[in-house]
């Protein structure tokens, strides 16, 4: 019988998928004339395409679920690097209990059996100090380094509101100054100016932080605080500086409907006379022109995660002519719309917009 050791139990990490090593053309071009899911996908495929080939368009990534735990960071930065992700929205545990984390080093490991028929139980995995996401585990003596190391960034934050937009750039910086060789969504997007906004962002490890933060100081200094207003303003003016957008949701969850609103908040700041020193010059708030979801939810319980993007168009969100819901699981499906997008190469020539720069510059002047 074997022994599991915490080391061996840690000994096989997660690899991300690199999109560049495979070309999903012809697979997504065999889908187009089958049914079901696959069609779905190459319709998926194409609207990404449309929305890269479209340079008027900026184009935004939610991100729900554990993504880059499961091996899809490579993937995001890929898409980061060559500007066919203009900003991002997600979750905070894929932002810093996944990305952060593996920036500063360390992985996420395979878990060895599988979560239907475990040769560890998750009593054992406690005792060992080893969290799970189904078949994947965490070293939480690494987690809470992490946490400390949230703590630390945001202990040195000014004594302000700030966006989670902003927090996370510094995570990004952090990562540069201590870690500027490894792979992370934070790092590269800090890189590339493409901000980030987690609108749970205590909801994650970086909540262990800000607590630990709180904690250590005064009751007359507060230090820092996240402002989650500000993120959903921050958004709002990427809208009115850049009107036509399209989304590419991975997943559903709060990410979905925060970037899906912004068009409803733009357009009051229209109604009111309020949009033009944004930027905005026209008459209407165009909705997002092009969307794509990938979700394993259905619209049966009436929920966010599996409504229809058919439904936001009832809402003033979405457009109909170029939206594609697809039905299954992110970590296969999205692989392949990635790679396929990133051979089309319709991204070439696209500008990097930076928004970060943009928002970071009316922080400053505010
Ligand atoms: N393991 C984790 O997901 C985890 C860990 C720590 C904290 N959190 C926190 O929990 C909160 C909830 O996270 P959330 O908003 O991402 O919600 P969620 O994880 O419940 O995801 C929302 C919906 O997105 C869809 N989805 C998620 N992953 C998918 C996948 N791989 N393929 C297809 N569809 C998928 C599902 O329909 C799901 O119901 C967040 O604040 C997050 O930071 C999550």
């Amino acid at each position: 019988m074997t022994t599991w050791t915490k080391a061996r139990l840690l000994a096989n990490a997660v690899e991300h998928v690199d999109i560049t090593a495979f070309d999903a053309r012809p697979l997504i071009e065999m889908y187009r004339r089958t049914a079901f899911q696959a069609r779905n996908t190459a319709r998926a495929a194409d609207i990404y395409s449309e929305m890269l080939a479209d340079k008027e368009c900026a184009v935004i990534v939610t991100l729900a679920g554990s993504l880059i735990s499961a091996g899809m960071k490579k993937a995001l930065i890929t898409l980061i690097e060559h500007n066919m992700i203009d900003a991002i929205v997600s979750s905070g545990a894929n932002i810093v209990d996944q990305d952060f984390f593996e920036g500063l080093g360390f992985r996420h490991y395979i878990a060895p059996g599988s979560p239907e028929n475990p040769v560890v139980p998750d009593e054992q995995l406690r005792e060992l100090a080893i969290d799970r996401i189904y078949d994947t585990y965490i070293n939480e003596d690494e987690l809470r380094e992490c946490d400390d190391t949230m703590a630390k960034v945001f202990g040195e934050l000014e004594a302000r509101p700030h966006s989670s937009r902003e927090v996370i750039d510094r995570m990004g910086a952090y990562l540069a100054a201590n870690h500027g060789g490894n792979e992370s969504v934070v790092l590269t997007a800090h890189r590339k100016g493409v901000p980030i906004f987690c609108p749970a962002f205590s909801d994650c490890s970086a909540g262990f932080g800000i607590v630990l933060d709180r904690a250590r100081r005064a009751d007359e200094d507060r230090g820092a605080c996240v402002d989650v207003g500000k993120d959903f303003f921050e958004l709002t003016r990427i809208k009115l500086a850049n009107p036509a957008t399209g989304l590419l949701m991975l997943g559903g969850g709060v990410p979905k409907n925060f970037v899906q609103d912004i068009v409803v908040s733009a357009e009051l700041l229209v109604e009111q006379g309020l949009a033009g020193k944004y930027g905005f010059t026209g008459e209407d708030v165009p909705m997002h022109a092009y969307a794509v979801q990938l979700t394993v939810a259905d619209a049966r319980d009436g929920a966010l995660s599996g409504s229809t993007l058919r439904e936001a168009c009832s809402w003033g969100k979405v457009g109909t002519a170029r939206e594609q819901m697809v039905y299954g699981e992110v970590t296969t499906l999205f692989p392949l719309i990635a790679s396929d997008a990133y051979h089309r190469r319709a991204w070439e020539g696209r500008p990097s917009r930076r928004f970060a720069d943009m928002l970071a510059g009316a922080t400053q002047s505010a």
